[in-house]
């Protein structure tokens, strides 16, 4: 397993709508053994494809976090089949490093997709995990937290980063 470089915003690959994985080759499988190292070694809870700069409809997450590692999850594919009730997050992402913001999200949510052996998966999430699956759904769709940031805040990050830039 690799640690992957994970692509920050505004990298093109974040805004893109990622296409779905027709087949789980070895290079997927060996992509997802990757892709859950990279996000155990950055702390992350969630990741999706398009963060480590693959455009393909794949995350993993484990609500447990890094330190516990108790519930690693693949979904390919992920389709939403329900979605109800409104909780507002406070959310931070791998791709904007120091960006956070206020996230209005569904309560409650039924997921349908493939695990990485390619068996139909359905899962029913509230909570924090609920919240992981529909922030990594949204990298599939080519949206991130600044899509939901308010105009002043996404101007301001936006300043931010190309300072980095020029630094
Ligand atoms: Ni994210």
């Amino acid at each position: 397993m690799a640690k992957l470089p994970i692509f920050t915003y505004p990298a093109p690959v974040l805004a893109q709508k990622a296409q779905p994985v027709a087949e789980i080759t070895p290079e997927i499988a060996m992509l997802i053994e990757d892709m859950i190292e990279t996000m155990y070694e950055s702390d992350g809870v969630g990741l999706a494809a398009p963060q480590v700069g693959k455009s393909i409809r794949l995350i993993t997450l484990d609500e447990t976090g890094p330190k516990e590692r108790k519930s690693p999850m693949v979904l390919i594919n992920p389709e939403y089949l329900e979605q109800s009730g409104v909780k507002e997050s406070e959310e931070s992402c791998l791709s904007l490093p120091t960006f956070s913001c206020k996230v209005k999200r569904f309560e409650t949510i039924t997921v349908k997709g493939l695990d990485q052996k390619g068996e139909v998966i359905e899962i029913k999430a509230e909570g924090l995990l609920a919240i992981i699956l529909q922030h990594e759904i949204d990298h599939l769709d080519g949206k991130t937290l600044v899509d939901h940031a308010s105009r002043l805040k996404r101007t301001m990050y936006d300043s931010k980063v190309k300072k980095w830039k020029k630094d």
